[in-house]
C-alpha cells in the first residue's frame, strides 16, 4: 500500500499563525505538526508516500524531509494548487495511485493502540473496499459524521451536519483501492466548492464497499486545525514521551 498526506488549505481558523507558514508546519509540542500524520502511515507499514501541500508551503516541507532515505521512505512532493477539497489529492495524485492507497490529512494527530493490528492488515493486502475510522466526539457539527442504523451499520455520512444524528466523527486516515482515482474523478464540488472526502466515501458506501472501524477508547485522535485543538495536541504528544 502506498499513503499521501495532505497538508495543504489554507489554515484559516489558525490565522495570523499560518499567515506567513502552512498549518502542517506549525508546532506541536516538539515537532512540525506533519510529523505526527506521516509516522502514523509508517507505523502501519507504508513507505512509498507522496505529499501534497499548497505552491507556497510545499518548497518548506521538502526541505524538512528531503527524498526521505534518511527516514527509510520514499517521498515524492506534489502541489494542491487552490484548497479544492480533500478528494481532489486523488485527481492530483492519479499516477501515483497503482496500488491500494491510504490518505491521512496532515492536521490530524493520532495515538493508536488496539487497532493497529487490523489497520496493519488492511495496510498489506489488495483492498475490495474502502475502510474508515470512526471516533466518538463532542463536537460532530466540526466533521464528516455517521449516520447509523440501530443495529450500528453506517448509513450513510454527512459532512459537517448542522443537526449532527451521531457522534460519531468520521476521522482524516482513509484506505482505499486502487480504483479511488476513477471515484474521485467523477466526483462534482459540493455548494462550498470543494471535491467532498465525504462524497467520496458514499460512493463507496452505496455499493456496499465501505467498512467503518470505531476507534478503541485507549486511542486518541485531534483533528488540530484550531486553536484550541492544536494546544491540546501538543499537550497530548507531551504526555506520550
Ligand atoms: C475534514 C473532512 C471531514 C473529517 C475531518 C477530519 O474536515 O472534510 O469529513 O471529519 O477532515 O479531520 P476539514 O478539515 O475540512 O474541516
Amino acid at each position: 500500500m502506498k499513503g499521501i498526506v495532505l497538508a495543504g488549505g489554507s489554515g484559516s481558523r489558525l490565522a495570523p499563525l499560518t499567515n506567513t507558514t502552512s498549518k502542517q508546519l506549525l508546532p506541536v509540542y516538539d515537532k512540525p505538526m506533519i510529523y505526527y500524520p506521516l509516522s502514523t502511515l509508517v507505523d502501519l507499514g507504508i513507505r512509498d508516500i507522496l505529499i501534497i501541500s499548497t505552491p507556497r508551503d510545499l518548497p518548506n516541507i521538502e526541505t524538512l524531509f528531503g527524498d526521505g532515505s534518511h527516514f527509510g521512505l520514499n517521498l515524492q512532493y506534489r502541489e494542491q494548487e487552490k484548497p479544492n477539497g480533500i478528494a481532489e489529492c486523488f485527481v492530483i495524485a492519479k499516477d501515483f495511485v497503482d496500488e491500494p492507497v491510504a490518505l491521512v490529512l496532515g492536521d490530524n494527530i493520532f495515538v493508536l493502540e488496539n487497532e493497529l493490528p487490523e489497520l496493519r492488515r488492511i495496510a498489506s493486502q489488495t483492498l475490495d473496499s474502502a475502510h474508515i475510522l470512526l471516533c466518538p466526539v463532542k463536537d460532530p457539527e466540526r466533521f464528516g459524521v455517521a449516520d447509523c442504523a440501530e443495529d450500528g451499520k453506517v448509513v450513510r455520512l454527512v459532512e459537517k451536519p448542522k443537526v449532527p444524528t451521531s457522534n460519531l466523527a468520521s476521522v482524516g486516515l482513509y484506505f482505499y483501492p486502487a480504483d479511488v482515482v476513477k471515484y474521485a474523478a467523477e466526483l462534482k464540488p459540493s455548494t462550498r466548492g470543494e471535491l467532498e472526502i465525504t462524497d467520496l466515501n458514499n460512493v463507496y458506501l452505496s455499493e456496499g464497499r465501505l467498512r467503518a472501524l470505531r476507534m478503541s477508547e485507549k486511542s486518541k485522535w485531534l483533528d488540530a486545525g484550531t486553536p484550541d485543538s492544536l494546544l491540546e495536541s501538543s499537550v497530548m504528544m507531551a504526555a506520550e514521551y
